[in-house]
């Protein structure tokens, strides 16, 4: 099966996580596209609104027909679907690759239940091939990047990239986070850092990932 199947498989299965009439948590990212779609496809009307990551999913959504909310508004979430750009078997998670980090964190910390959906190359032993995003005030990047440097990493400036929310993206190379909440923390700390896309503190609750052989519903281990 080809990886687009893999994502669209895995987004379709997260519609079973949607209960009729409520308000739900939506991310970012190609995965996502597939489950916005399926999820108006499958569910339309019975989809009361949903809270969004970024202005791309928004607009996704509201093409669909389906309302998109202020979190402000509402508060608390059931349901939060998401993509991820790796998780280990604990389902702490690498995400950012779409540069909406900052808003994914927020609806994820706002939702009881997380379920994150992709294909089944995310699934890693150790997390940090991929370079760990980290979005900062444009005006404390190289304070930021220098910190980031004394933790060891390779920080390099997501080129012509402008978050939703006016700031700039360093991508951190070269890591192989062993110990993924304590480097949360630690960059947590670093002035002028606005947010990591390490989901550690508030990782995945259920994995869905697309697979040669069809869905495979992940759990955190152990
Ligand atoms: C966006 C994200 C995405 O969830 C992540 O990049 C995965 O994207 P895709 O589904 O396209 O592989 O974190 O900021």
């Amino acid at each position: 099966m080809n990886p687009e199947d893999k994502k669209r498989i895995a987004a379709e299965a997260a519609i079973d996580y949607v209960k009729p009439d409520s308000i739900i948590g939506v991310g970012t990212g190609s995965t996502v596209n597939y489950f916005i779609d399926s999820l108006a496809a499958k569910m339309g009307g019975q989809v009361k609104a949903a809270v969004s990551s970024s202005e791309a999913s928004s607009e996704r959504l509201r093409g669909h027909g389906i309302r998109v909310v202020d979190l402000n508004e509402i508060g608390k979430l059931d349901l939060y679907v998401d993509g991820a750009d790796e998780s280990n078997a604990q389902l702490q998670l690498i995400k950012g690759g779409g540069g909406a980090l900052t808003r994914e964190k927020i609806v994820a910390a706002a939702s009881d239940q997380f379920v994150c959906i992709a294909d089944d190359s995310k699934l890693v032993d150790v997390l940090g091939a991929f370079p760990l995003p980290v979005e900062v005030i444009p005006m404390a990047r190289e304070l930021v990047a220098g910190a980031l440097r004394a933790l060891g990493g390779d920080p390099r400036l997501r080129d012509g990239i402008i978050t939703d929310n006016g700031n700039q993206i360093l991508d951190l190379h070269g890591l192989e986070i062993s110990d993924a909440l304590d480097l949360e923390t630690r960059i947590n700390q670093i002035a002028g850092v606005v947010c990591v896309g390490l989901f550690a503190h508030r990782p995945a609750d259920v994995l869905i990932l697309g697979t040669d052989d069809g869905v495979r519903i992940c759990h955190p281990a152990a």
